[in-house]
């Protein structure tokens, strides 16, 4: 045989061939779009850590999710900004707060068409902004935090998600709220845990998004994951299933990718990955200043997650690259 032997161009030549030898299939299916809902606003809100997102009033994100619907989006997942915070929380328990309020409308809106999941944690709720209740000395109180996060559950479901997403990193969450949810009669409501969160610079647009500054310039590395673990992340991810969850998420995500491919080999269950805000953010930035193609580097960052195993893509780009699978981009 003549030199080379092979030549892998071959397969590279025109965009059918390519087509046909993808290994990895990103499409509209794999998508979850994160949406903000705000309290007592008349108009929607824009953000301006994350351009093209806003804080919905109720009425307009009825009329996002129905757009979300039509171009086939299979899910959403809501977060709420209360107009009160409080040092429990309350916000997220209350059949009355805003998320409940927005999943009820939501459900007479779109019926089973979208899966809607719940963001449940309490630091959108808090004053001091952390994702539990302090003790006397300012720690996070993990088991009087589960008490709240399986009441805010139960809130939830009561209001019609399908899918509760416990994200606030508490030792034993996911098996207080699938006890609270069978209790209340709730079990065909699934729970998606972000098993592997790690404590990561990349939520600060999030932050501006639901108003939460933590107190006293505190961080959440006393509960999320420390970046330079990657056992410990499959720990996490084990015992979550361990404990009724029915799906696993690994956040943020590209800076993650071996935990996720990590995660495929090992576990059965579908796992989602969470491509956060200042993943998103900084492709917006970089783009806006001609420095990069933002919507190539959007559908290769996404893309990526899947290849390293993703099922299922939380994404603020999930609108964009949507409209693009619609308009054959
Ligand atoms: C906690 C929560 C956060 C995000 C999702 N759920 C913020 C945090 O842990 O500080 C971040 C998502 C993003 O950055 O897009 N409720």
């Amino acid at each position: 045989m003549s030199f080379p032997q092979r030549r892998l161009r071959r397969l590279r030549r025109t965009p059918a061939i390519r087509r046909l030898v993808a290994e990895t299939r990103l499409s509209v299916d794999d998508l979850v779009a994160p949406l903000f809902v705000r309290e007592g606003i008349s108009e929607p809100q824009p953000i301006g850590s994350l351009p093209g997102v806003v804080q919905h009033t109720v009425a307009s994100l009825r009329t996002e999710v129905r757009e979300l619907r039509d171009l086939g989006i299979p899910a959403v997942i809501l977060f709420g900004v209360p107009a009160e915070k409080d040092a429990t929380g309350s916000g997220a328990c209350d059949p009355h707060g805003i998320v409940q309020v927005a999943l009820q409308e939501l459900r007479d809106e779109v019926g089973d068409d979208v899966v809607l999941m719940a963001d449940l944690c309490i630091d959108e709720y808090t004053d001091h902004g952390h994702c539990g209740v302090l003790t006397a000395d300012g720690e996070v109180d993990n088991d009087a935090t589960l008490e709240i996060y399986a009441e805010a559950a139960v809130a939830q479901a009561d209001a019609g998600a399908d899918v509760v997403a416990p994200s606030g990193m508490m030792d034993g969450q996911v098996m207080v709220i699938r006890d609270a949810l069978d209790d209340a009669e709730h079990e065909q409501v699934s729970i998606l845990a972000y098993a592997a969160k790690y404590a990561s610079g990349l939520y600060g647009p999030f932050r501006d998004a639901v108003d939460v500054t933590i107190a006293g310039g505190g961080d959440r590395k006393g509960y999320q994951q420390d970046p330079r673990n990657a056992r410990e992340a499959m720990e996490e991810i084990r015992a979550d299933i361990g404990e009724g969850a029915d799906m696993v998420m690994v956040k943020p995500a590209v800076t993650y990718l071996d935990l996720i491919a990590r995660a495929r080999a090992e576990v059965d269950v579908p796992i989602a990955a969470y491509h956060v805000s200042g993943e998103y953010s900084m492709i917006k930035a970089a783009a806006e200043r001609g420095w990069i193609d933002g919507p190539a580097v959007a559908l290769e960052q996404i893309t990526a997650v899947k290849r390293a195993g993703a099922d299922i893509v939380l994404t603020y780009f999930a609108r964009e690259l949507a409209e693009g699978f619609r308009d054959g981009v």
